[in-house]
């Protein structure tokens, strides 16, 4: 039906009416002293979000191009790194460091199973030299649904004393407790169409001072992506280019109703959403990708070898769209993204009718089984 579509996907993910009013407002002029009010207030909140006196920056790129930054401010050529790879963005990573020359060594686990933080122990431990230079980790890995345990990790890379920790939390940060300054995370990534509830266009660093000092020895060419410039403009609430000014009143819209809702209650709704989902598969007697232990609370990937079938039938009878697997995942599961702006009721609505979807599909399931479960555990 037309203007019924339900975004249940890792991101985009839904945009609350209030921040789709800010949105469509006329712009102001970036250089004027009230926009410069608005980015001192935007500031301040992606601290709070952030839970990090460290300086957070705003770019007008994607997850991918902040993560970029993150890299090539605090490297230099030839660096010796330590990326996780446990799905298809710390695969990202790895590919972006060797693009830039970086000596890249990857941890890897099978899509679906953690990674291991007793192998990163292990090799920072061995490096008695002290020539790892940053540990690259996806806190919450999207492709496969997984919540890497990064406060362990972090705990080795802080033993080893030399190496940065680059975190990935474009499907962690503001769905998952992710206290940066009490575990003293030098360099974490985002983007706005994850759990900011603002459409696709901005990305997010917060950086260290252990970070910063490493800046000053860097040797990485660059100009748009000279966070210098970022944190120095931020010094003077401004920006060193043209921002996306839209963007950003939705932004300040957004960061408004996540304080009203409080970091604790956004933290527990995301861990009821995933619980919620989870039991519902399981329920339904469908196979769920990664383990209780290490879920992400932003995605669930399930898995069902007619994964197409039931999302094309989940958007073309029920306008809900689901995503589907991702590279040799394609076609093996299906993913609900429960991140951002989504509420127990999307939650109920999308298992009731994925369950009339599998009953299409012929799939055997005691009738309404999925949506009890879902319901039991929303209590
Ligand atoms: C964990 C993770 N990292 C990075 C990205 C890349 O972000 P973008 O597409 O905004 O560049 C995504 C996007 O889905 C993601 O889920």
């Amino acid at each position: 039906m037309e203007d019924k579509h339900m975004l249940m996907i890792p991101g985009p993910t839904p945009v609350p009416e209030k921040v789709l009013i800010s949105l469509g407002k006329h712009p102001i002029g970036h250089r004027s002293g009230d926009f410069s009010k608005i980015i001192a207030e935007i500031n301040q909140n992606l601290k709070w979000l952030h839970q990090t006196r460290n300086e957070v920056l705003s770019l007008n790129v994607s997850g991918t191009g902040a993560m970029e930054a993150g890299m090539i401010n605090f490297l230099s050529p030839g660096d010796r790194v330590l990326v996780g790879v446990n799905g298809k963005f710390g695969d990202r990573w790895a590919q972006i460091c060797e693009v830039f020359g970086l000596q890249t060594e990857r941890i890897t686990s099978d899509w679906g199973t953690p990674l291991d933080p007793e192998e990163i122990r292990t090799k920072l431990e061995a490096d008695t030299n002290k020539e790892i230079k940053a540990v690259v980790i996806t806190h919450s890995e999207t492709s496969a649904g997984v919540l890497n345990d990064l406060e362990t990790i972090n705990r080795h890379v802080k033993a080893h004393g030399e190496a940065l920790i680059i975190v990935d939390a474009v499907t962690s940060l503001g769905a998952y407790n992710l206290p940066i300054d009490d575990w003293g995370l030098d360099v974490v990534a985002s983007g706005s169409q994850k759990g900011y509830m603002i459409p696709p266009g901005m990305g997010f660093i917060s950086v260290s001072e252990k970070a910063w000092q490493a800046y000053e020895t860097s040797k990485f060419p660059r100009f748009y992506m000279d966070l210098g410039k970022y944190k120095k403009a931020n010094a003077k609430d401004s920006s060193p280019f043209t921002p996306p000014i839209n963007l950003m009143f939705g932004l300040q819209t957004a960061l408004q109703m996540m304080q009203r809702e409080g970091l604790e209650n956004i933290f527990a709704r995301h861990g009821r959403l995933t619980q919620a989902t989870r039991a519902a598969a399981k329920a339904l007697g469908l196979g769920l990708l990664a383990p209780d232990n290490a879920a992400s609370t932003a995605v669930t990937a399930i898995q069902s070898d007619d994964a197409e079938a039931i999302r094309a039938t989940m958007r073309q009878k029920y306008d809900i769209a689901l995503a589907g697997g991702q590279d040799h995942l394609k076609g093996k599961i299906f993913r609900i993204g429960h991140l951002g702006f989504v509420s127990d009721r999307d939650i109920l609505m999308t298992i009731s009718c994925l369950e009339a979807t599998l009953t299409e599909l012929n799939y055997d399931f005691e009738s309404k089984s999925g949506v009890k479960a879902a319901a039991a555990a929303l209590v």
